[in-house]
C-alpha cells in the first residue's frame, strides 16, 4: 500500500509536562494490522483527556494519538470479514489507550475490534453515542434485563449532564422510564428535561445524606457514573431488589460501602466495562442502538467541533464541565 501524509492530534511528553498539537503523520508509522480506515468522526471521552494528559496507568508511551472511538470507511483490509468501503465502528479495546487511536485521520486495528455500522445509523449518528453511548447501553440492558418488584421501576442517573450521564438519561426516558436525573449543574434544568428526564436534582440531595447503612429507598434503579461517595450513597437508596450499574470513577476508586443494601434488600452492583464487552453482545446492543433504542432527541445530546480544535477540549472534561458529547469531525 502506499505511504500518506495524514493530520493527527499527538500527546507530547517533554519530562515536565504534557501538551497536545495537530500534527503531519505518516501512515507506516500506524501499527501492522488488518485494516485500515479512514476516520470520519469520533468522539470525546474522559479517558481521552486522561492519555492526552499523561495520567498513569491509560497510555505508555508518547508521542501518542489518544481516541478510543472512531467512525469511518475501510480504505485497506487484510481480513476477509471487512473489504475496502464498508462503513465501520471501533470502540475500546486497545484503541487509543496504545494504539493510535480516532483522533488521527487514518487508525490500523485488528478485524475483531471492528463493528460494521449497522443499517439506520449513519456514521456521524454513531461517534453522537460512541463509547459513552454505549456505556449507557449497557447500563440499560442491566436494567430491562433486571427483575423488579415494580412493573415501573424508577431510575436515577448520577453525573446527568455528562457524557454517559446525558445518553443514560435520554435512552431511559426513551424507553418510557421515569428518570430522576441528578446534576451539579443547576443551569442545565432544561437541557436534562429536553432529553426526556422526569425529574431534575442537585446532586447534593443524592450524596449529601445521612451516613445510615440504609436510607429510604427511593429508586428501582440507577446509572452511576461517579463512584466513590456518590456510589456508595447512591447503594444505600436503592429500593428493595433493585440495581446499581456503576462505570466511572469521577470521585475516585475507592467504595466504602456496608453489607445491609446486599443482605437486607437484595441490591444488585452491576459493574459496567464497555471495553472488553463481549462482541457478541457489543454487536446486539449496537443494532439496538440503531433502531429502537436510537433516542430520538439524539442530536441534541452532541456538539461537533474540528478535532483541530480538540486541544482546547481536554481539561474541561478534566474538570467536569462539558455537557453532553463532543462530536469529533476529521473530514
Ligand atoms: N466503565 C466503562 O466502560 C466506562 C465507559 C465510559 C466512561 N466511563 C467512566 O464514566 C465516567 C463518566 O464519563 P463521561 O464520559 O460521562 O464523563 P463526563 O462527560 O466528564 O461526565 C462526568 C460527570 O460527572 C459529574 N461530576 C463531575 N465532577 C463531579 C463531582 N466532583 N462530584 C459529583 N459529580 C461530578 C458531572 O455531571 P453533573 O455536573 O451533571 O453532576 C460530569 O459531567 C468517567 O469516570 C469515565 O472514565 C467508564
Amino acid at each position: 500500500m502506499v505511504d500518506k501524509i495524514y493530520q493527527a492530534v499527538v500527546a507530547y511528553n517533554d519530562g515536565s509536562k504534557f501538551s497536545q498539537t495537530i500534527k503531519d503523520c505518516s501512515l507506516s508509522d500506524l501499527p501492522d494490522n488488518d485494516v485500515l480506515i479512514r476516520v470520519h468522526y469520533s468522539s470525546l471521552n474522559y479517558k481521552d483527556a486522561l492519555s492526552a494528559t499523561g495520567h498513569k496507568g491509560i497510555t505508555k508511551q508518547y508521542p501518542f494519538t489518544p481516541g478510543i472511538d472512531a467512525a469511518g470507511v475501510v480504505v485497506y483490509s487484510r481480513s476477509t470479514a471487512f473489504k475496502e468501503g464498508d462503513e465501520v465502528i471501533v470502540t475500546s479495546y486497545d484503541l487509543g489507550m496504545n494504539t493510535p487511536g480516532g483522533f488521527g485521520q487514518y487508525i490500523s486495528v485488528p478485524a475483531d475490534w471492528i463493528v460494521p455500522l449497522p443499517k439506520n445509523l449513519s456514521l456521524k449518528e454513531s461517534m453522537m453515542i460512541g463509547t459513552s453511548g454505549l456505556t449507557a447501553a449497557i447500563g440499560a440492558y442491566k436494567i430491562m434485563n433486571h427483575s423488579f418488584n415494580s412493573d415501573n421501576p424508577n431510575v436515577l442517573i448520577t453525573g446527568a449532564t455528562g457524557a454517559v450521564g446525558s445518553f443514560s438519561v435520554a435512552l431511559l426516558s426513551h424507553l418510557d422510564l421515569h428518570v430522576t436525573a441528578a446534576t451539579g449543574k443547576n443551569d442545565q434544568l432544561d437541557f436534562l428535561k429536553t432529553l426526556g428526564a422526569s425529574e431534575v436534582i442537585n446532586r447534593d440531595k443524592v450524596q449529601n445524606v445521612e451516613e445510615h447503612p440504609l436510607l429510604t429507598g427511593k429508586w428501582s434503579a440507577a446509572i452511576d457514573t461517579v463512584g466513590g461517595e456518590m456510589l456508595a450513597a447512591v447503594i444505600r437508596q436503592i429500593k428493595h431488589n433493585g440495581i446499581v450499574a456503576c462505570c466511572g470513577n469521577v470521585l475516585g476508586n475507592q467504595l466504602q460501602t456496608n453489607i445491609l443494601p446486599f443482605i437486607l434488600r437484595g441490591i444488585t452492583l452491576a459493574g459496567i466495562d464497555s471495553g472488553i464487552t463481549l462482541m457478541e453482545l457489543r454487536t446486539k446492543i449496537w443494532n439496538r442502538l440503531a433502531e429502537d433504542w436510537k433516542p430520538v432527541n439524539l442530536h441534541k445530546l452532541s456538539r461537533e467541533i474540528s478535532f483541530f480544535d480538540l486541544p482546547d477540549e481536554f481539561q474541561k472534561i478534566l474538570d467536569g464541565k462539558q455537557v453532553g458529547k463532543v462530536l469529533i469531525n476529521l473530514l
